[in-house]
Order: structure tokens, then C-alpha cells, then sequence
């Protein structure tokens, strides 16, 4: 697995931009160079792999494309999340400003697009099909977040929902990718996708706790960020569905104040989720999820050992600390 990471951050790497404007390709050049743990174009790789594509470079631009599109929704997402910090860097808005951070996410985009087309022609009409669909998505789950910092009460639902819309989409469409290159059949394309949406949503649901429990030498993002903007993560839903009617005016007050009229607004917040044991629910949500992503994986008719490779990738995306 090393050398298809290897694969991906040195073409990455090697990606050419123009020096002008410096103000749209700096901030590109920046980010990428950041690097980030470049899970989703491992993923198409593996899934290539495991279905047996004759050559993986083959693979290498639709991986490529996804990566670049996930970058473009960080440089985004952080704006709208009002963040600081992004892979233990200044966020782009910060170093730049806002209308840098709205263009140059525009320009890992176009670059996105740009990438896929060099994939074998064969397969472009279907491979848009599944980055199309998944990236249109990624944009419905990013609204229904915005949506939700401001409305009082979501259910569980609606946060898996969201969840799967924003971040697991797009594990499910890169794996889906690697098959669809692959020549896997229709039914194994589903397969790898549903493993992949069940993996995400396992997945976002340990960066929310790590977004309030992290270490902030590893994790590379603001620590709490979440807690300051009343983002509805796990955490908080879960936290409005078990709270106790005595502990509400608590909350209630926790909410309505920002980080300058309460500075102890996130150890307060933490020291609620720690007396109603919110992380050990996270856990174990995120236990289930991953049952259910291997059990889809299981579900796939091709040998054991060619499962390997993907189940060390996924295992570890799930225990990582930043
Ligand atoms: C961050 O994704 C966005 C989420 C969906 C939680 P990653 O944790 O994969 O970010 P990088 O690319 O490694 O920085
Ligand atoms: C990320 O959700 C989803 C997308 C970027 C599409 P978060 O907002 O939780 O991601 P981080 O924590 O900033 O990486
Ligand atoms: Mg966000
Ligand atoms: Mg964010
Ligand atoms: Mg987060």
C-alpha cells in the first residue's frame, strides 16, 4: 500500500501550475503541498487493485481528481466553518483572504475536471456519472450543515443524513471509481460504493470527536472549533436527545454565548458531554458503522487475501489521530 501512496503524493507533488496570478496559484500550490493523508485516491487505487485493473497508473488520474476535489471542498469548508487551521497550517482565507479562498477553491476544481480527462476515454462517461453524482452531494451535505448550525433541534437522522451526504459519498465514489476502472460488474460497484458510505460515515463521526477530544499536536485543526459555532456534530445531537430537562437552561446558556462572552465555553460543553458519556456513544456508533461496512465487503465474490490491502487502509482511516 506504501507505493501506491507513494504513487499518488509524488504525482501530487509534481503537478505543474503557472506562477500567475500568484494570488489564485500560490494558495493551490500551498495547500496541496500540505498534503493531508491522502485517503480518498488510496481508495480508488485499492478498489482498482482488488478488481484487478492491469495496470494501476491507470487509476491514477481518477484518484487524482477526487483528491483535488476534496481539496476544493476543504479550502471552502473552512470558510464556512470559520477555521483557523487546516493540516496544522494556516486555512487559506486566513493566509490569503476570503475572495483568494472562494477562487482558488474554484481553480482545485476546474483542476479536478481537468485531471479525470486524462483517464482511458473507455471509461470517462461512466466515471463522471459517479464523481458528478457523489460531488453534487457532497455540496447537498455541506448546505444541510450550514442549514443546521442555525436550527435548534436536529434528529439522529437528519445528522447520519447529513453526515452521509458531506464526507461519505465520496469515499463510497472514489472506491466505486477504482471499480468502475477495473471493469468490476455493476453489483460489485455497489458493493465497494455502500462499503465505502458505511467506512465514511464511521469516519466522520471520529472527526467529530477528535474535533473536541483530539490532540492538538496531531490533529492539525482547531481544537474545539466545532464546539465554538454550535456545529450540530454527534456530539451535540446526541447530547440534545439524552439531556436530562434539569441540565437544559445549561446548555441553553452554553449555546447563546460565544467564545467572548463565556471563555470557558468548551470546557463547559465538555465537561457536559463527559456527564452523559457522549464520546462512548460516538464509539460505538462508529463500532456499528464499521461492522457494516465489512459485512458489505464480505458480500464481494472475489478471493480473501484480495480484500487485505483495503481492510488495513480502512482500519487505519478509522483509528487515526488527525
Ligand atoms: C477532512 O478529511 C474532511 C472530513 C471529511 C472529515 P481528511 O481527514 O481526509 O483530511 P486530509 O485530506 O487528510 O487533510
Ligand atoms: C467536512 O466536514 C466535509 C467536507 C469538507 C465536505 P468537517 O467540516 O467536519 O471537516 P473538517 O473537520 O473541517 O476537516
Ligand atoms: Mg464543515
Ligand atoms: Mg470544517
Ligand atoms: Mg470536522
Amino acid at each position: 500500500m506504501q507505493h501506491l501512496q507513494k504513487l499518488i503524493s509524488d504525482s501530487i507533488q509534481n503537478s505543474q501550475f503557472p506562477n500567475q496570478p500568484t494570488n489564485l496559484y500560490d494558495p493551490i500550490r500551498y495547500f496541496l503541498s500540505l498534503g493531508g493523508k491522502r485517503i480518498r485516491p488510496a481508495l480508488t487505487l485499492v478498489a482498482a487493485e482488488m478488481f484487478d485493473i492491469g495496470e494501476i497508473t491507470d487509476a491514477l488520474p481518477a484518484a487524482k481528481s477526487i483528491e483535488y476535489f476534496h481539496n476544493f471542498s476543504l479550502v471552502h469548508d473552512d470558510v464556512m466553518d470559520k477555521a483557523p487551521l487546516r493540516r496544522g497550517k494556516a486555512t487559506v482565507h486566513e493566509k490569503w483572504d476570503l475572495n483568494v479562498a472562494i477562487l482558488s477553491g474554484d481553480g482545485l476544481l476546474v483542476k479536478a475536471y481537468d485531471e479525470l480527462a486524462n483517464s482511458n476515454p473507455l471509461y470517462i462517461a461512466d466515471l463522471l456519472k459517479t464523481f458528478n453524482r457523489v460531488a453534487m452531494q457532497v455540496c447537498e451535505g455541506q448546505q444541510l450543515d450550514m442549514d443546521y448550525e442555525h436550527t435548534d433541534k436536529i434528529s439522529m437522522d437528519q445528522y447520519i443524513e447529513m453526515i452521509r451526504l458531506k464526507t461519505s459519498v465520496l469515499l463510497g465514489g472514489a472506491l466505486q471509481m477504482g471499480a468502475i476502472l477495473a471493469e468490476a460488474n455493476l453489483s460489485d460497484q455497489k458493493l465497494i460504493y455502500e462499503f465505502g458510505e458505511y467506512i465514511g460515515i464511521a469516519f466522520q463521526l471520529q472527526d467529530d470527536v477528535l474535533d473536541a477530544y483530539g490532540n492538538p499536536e496531531t490533529f492539525g485543526k482547531q481544537i474545539g472549533g466545532d464546539i465554538l459555532i454550535n456545529k450540530k456534530t454527534y456530539l451535540l445531537v446526541k447530547l440534545m436527545e439524552i439531556i436530562k430537562e434539569e441540565d437544559l437552561p445549561r446548555l441553553q446558556n452554553l449555546l447563546n454565548a460565544t467564545i467572548q462572552d463565556n471563555p470557558d465555553k468548551l470546557l463547559d460543553m465538555l465537561s457536559l458531554y463527559q456527564s452523559y458519556n457522549i464520546k462512548e456513544y460516538a464509539d460505538k456508533l462508529k463500532d456499528a458503522y464499521t461492522q457494516r461496512a465489512f459485512e458489505r465487503l464480505s458480500a464481494i465474490n472475489i478471493p480473501k487475501h484480495k480484500k487485505e490491502t483495503l481492510i488495513t487502509l480502512s482500519t487505519q482511516l478509522l483509528i487515526r489521530e488527525q
